[in-house]
């Protein structure tokens, strides 16, 4: 039986992530989102693309939660950008509510399902999923640590000329201005990046790499940045439905792994049909152990407040 992919979004992230995967043929879609005839009208405009490529696919767009019964993945998109005027504290608010609204209804619906969550603050959003679904940690992925890799890797690229083909990279931590880019785990063909940069520049990457997101955002004006992230999300489903055994960076709930508790944090992890099939544990330099407990403390704490508000 062919697979089902239930994307809870129709917007920049959303509506690409259905592109990608129906392109793919790997699995039918079922893009949904509030607002209404737009994903039908974001996945009528998809179905005509398959037929000038010549993919057999389906994908259908929808405003009734109903249309997502018996998905094998659902990935969250679903959410408000930061407007004018709000708080941190209120993005988290109201995000926690659409998603954790959305995790609640279809999860009696999806009993198989495994989540990938990118909805802002992305870690958080995925403690909410977990919580709200009740499933094993296994099914519940949030996605950060590939586009944040994927950064670097092009910053790297862009100064030394090379291929983004041949740099291997890992950044750790939450998808924030905490996260961990391991430069002791960065190469250059086998080569470590240190023999090719001199330590301020590979500062400056790093640098540019934790910003990445909002320079795509003072870019852009309107919005965030989407193809990239949208790519990030397909690798996982790719691992997910091939059963890959990928070995890829993504946000976890860890219980006890890299010295943290009851929180989600990005960590190398093996992708398969399974979900999360195993957590890899690297062993840190007392900086990168400060750095990654700062990540997650700073989750921790948007955690806490979501508790006191009884959103979880
Ligand atoms: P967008 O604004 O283009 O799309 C969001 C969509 O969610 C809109 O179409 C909106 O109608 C829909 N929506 C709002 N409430 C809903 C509900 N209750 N049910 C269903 N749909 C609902 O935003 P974009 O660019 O697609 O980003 C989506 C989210 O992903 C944002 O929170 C963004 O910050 C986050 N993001 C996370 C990344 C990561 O690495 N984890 C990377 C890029 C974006
Ligand atoms: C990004 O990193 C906004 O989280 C999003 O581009």
């Amino acid at each position: 039986m062919r697979k089902k992919v239930a994307i809870v979004g129709a917007g920049n992230v959303g509506a690409t992530l259905a592109l990608f995967v129906t392109n793919s043929g790997l699995a039918d879609v079922v893009l949904f989102d509030i607002v209404e005839g737009m994903p039908q009208g974001k996945a009528l405009d998809i179905l005509q693309n398959t037929a000038v490529l010549g993919v057999k696919s389906s994908v259908v767009g929808t405003n009734n939660l109903d249309d997502l019964a018996g998905s094998d993945i659902i990935v969250i998109t679903a959410g408000l950008a930061r407007k004018p005027g709000m708080r941190r504290k209120d993005l988290l608010m109201a995000n926690a509510d659409i998603v954790g609204g959305i995790v609640k209804k279809i999860a009696p619906q999806c009993p198989d399902a495994i989540y990938i969550v990118v909805t802002n603050p992305m870690d958080v959003m995925s403690y909410v999923t977990l919580a709200v679904s009740k499933v094993t940690r296994q099914r519940v992925l949030g996605m950060g640590g590939i586009l944040d890799s994927s950064r670097f890797k092009t910053f790297i690229s862009m100064e030394l000329g090379v291929s983004p083909k041949d740099i291997e990279t890992l950044v750790l931590g939450g998808h924030g201005l905490y996260m961990v880019p391991l430069v002791r785990f960065t190469t250059v063909k086998g080569i470590p990046l240190s023999k090719w940069l001199s330590k301020e520049k590979i500062e400056a990457l790093v640098t540019r790499t934790r910003e990445g997101g909002a320079e795509i955002v003072a870019l852009l004006k309107t919005g965030s940045a989407y193809y990239a992230p949208a790519q990030s999300t397909f690798e996982m489903i790719k691992a997910i439905l091939l059963d890959e055994k990928r070995v890829l960076p993504c946000s976890v709930y860890l219980d006890g792994e890299y010295g943290a508790r009851d929180v989600f944090n990005g960590v190398p992890v093996v992708l398969g049909k399974q979900g999360l099939e195993r957590i890899i544990e690297v062993e840190l330099t007392e900086d990168e152990r400060k750095a990654f407990n700062n990540s997650t403390e700073e989750v921790k704490g948007m955690i806490k407040i979501l508790k006191e508000e009884g959103k979880i």
